[in-house]
């Protein structure tokens, strides 16, 4: 079926390294000619990357059209979760992906969420010194994840440690794969979604306020809108900064929080990567309202994210100090120091360094114990 001129394209404009963004429904069942349009042709044998969620629902359609084009399939299919993002899970893919005979000229593709994504992203980084590899997200966040080429798996210590820049050939985005996820899961999306209204576009942010319920629905009225503006914004700042030597870093927004929620809350299920950053958006917003850098940021940004089913406050048991000793450990610190990015308004937002602990503490503490 050709029917790609039905769906929405975007570029990511990176020179050598630019990339198609395919998005719309039914993407997928085109997947052959946009390989071949990039050049991946039948000669090459692909290799998908799934998880045990993902695998029963897309798995045996998508390998089927994929040999029906005449390209070599095989697969790996992990646990499901942050915690397939491992050095354990790394090395048993590369063993499978030997035995199946991958070779340099070799493909591997990503079904799945962010945590497939990174994963598939990072093993393909690595693999013989590194082969192509193509994203089929299937999760809302993964609009995010999925674009910008950043790879990786998590070390106990922290998250995103062992990771790589490592662009993919192109992404296939099938919003019909969307319909099957629990609503846990689409929050979660929503919360990057809101990430790059806050950092970018006011004006976003606002259409986001006024469409939450349909959005909350998947409606196909205003779905592919949110998605084309989110990863809009995603594009306009990795093409700028592809290896974040400068204004990438504004994508992290809420992470020196959340990374260090995950990583002490644990990646086994307890709260998941939207969750922590919705929660650290709030966060940032609140030290930024307290460093005297923004007004009224915190309200309309815990507002939104509520409405989108998202959590706000700290999970129970966390504990300042220790969050303060992870987040002094953030790859975006240096020496040691607090960084953050935080917002000066709805829609614009700067890095901040060398942030005073106490203030941090304060902030913190404020948002234990469910209070609001
Ligand atoms: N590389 C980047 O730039 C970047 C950006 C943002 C987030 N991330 C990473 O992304 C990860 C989070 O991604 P995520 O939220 O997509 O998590 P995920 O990949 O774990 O997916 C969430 C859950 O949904 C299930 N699932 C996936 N697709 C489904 C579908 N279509 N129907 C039903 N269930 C489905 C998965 O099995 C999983 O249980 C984190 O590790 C985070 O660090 C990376
Ligand atoms: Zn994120």
């Amino acid at each position: 079926m050709e029917q790609t001129h039905t769906f929405k394209r975007l570029g990511v404009d990176l020179g050598v390294r630019s990339y198609p963004i395919w998005i719309g429904e039914g993407v997928l069942q085109s997947l052959p000619s946009l390989l071949a349009q990039q050049g991946i042709g039948a000669d090459r044998c692909l290799f998908i990357i799934t998880d045990e969620h993902v695998a029963p629902l897309y798995l045996e359609s998508l390998t089927n059209s994929l040999q029906a084009a005449g390209y070599p399939v095989s697969h790996a299919i992990v646990k499901p979760g942050e915690q397939a993002k491992s050095l354990t899970v790394f090395e048993g893919i590369v063993t499978q992906a030997l035995e199946a005979g991958l070779d340099r000229k070799s493909v591997f593709v990503a079904l799945g969420g962010g945590v497939v994504g990174d994963l598939c992203g990072y093993v393909a980084a690595a693999y013989m010194r590194g082969v192509d590899f193509v994203q089929v997200p299937t999760t809302l966040l993964a609009h995010d994840s999925s674009v910008g080429g950043k790879v990786a798996v998590n070390h106990p210590l922290g998250k995103n440690i062992i990771g790589a820049f490592h662009q993919p050939k192109l992404v296939a985005y099938d919003t019909s794969l969307l319909q099957t996820l629990p609503p846990r899961e689409i929050s979660a999306g929503y919360a990057e979604v809101v990430k790059h209204g806050l950092i970018w576009d006011e004006s976003f942010v606002a259409w986001l306020e006024k469409n939450v319920e349909q959005l909350t629905r998947l409606d196909s009225h205003v779905l592919p809108e949110a998605l084309y503006r989110a990863i809009g914004v995603k594009i306009a700042v990795v093409s700028q900064d592809e290896r974040e030597n400068g204004i990438r870093a504004i994508l992290n927004l809420g992470h020196t929080f959340a990374h260090a929620i995950e990583s002490l809350a644990g990646y086994s299920g307890g709260i998941n990567h939207g969750e922590a950053v919705s929660i650290g958006m709030v966060a940032a917003a609140r030290l930024a309202e307290k460093l005297q850098l923004a007004n009224h940021v915190s309200e309309r940004t815990s507002n939104l994210l509520k409405r989108f089913n998202l959590p706000t406050v700290l999970p129970n048991g966390l504990d300042a100090d220790e969050m303060i000793k992870v987040m002094r450990r953030d790859k975006k610190g240096e020496g040691g120091k607090l960084v953050f990015v935080l917002p000066r308004e709805v829609g614009r937002v700067e890095v901040v360094k060398d942030v005073p602990e106490a203030q941090v503490r304060e902030v913190l503490e404020q948002m234990t114990g469910g209070e609001q």
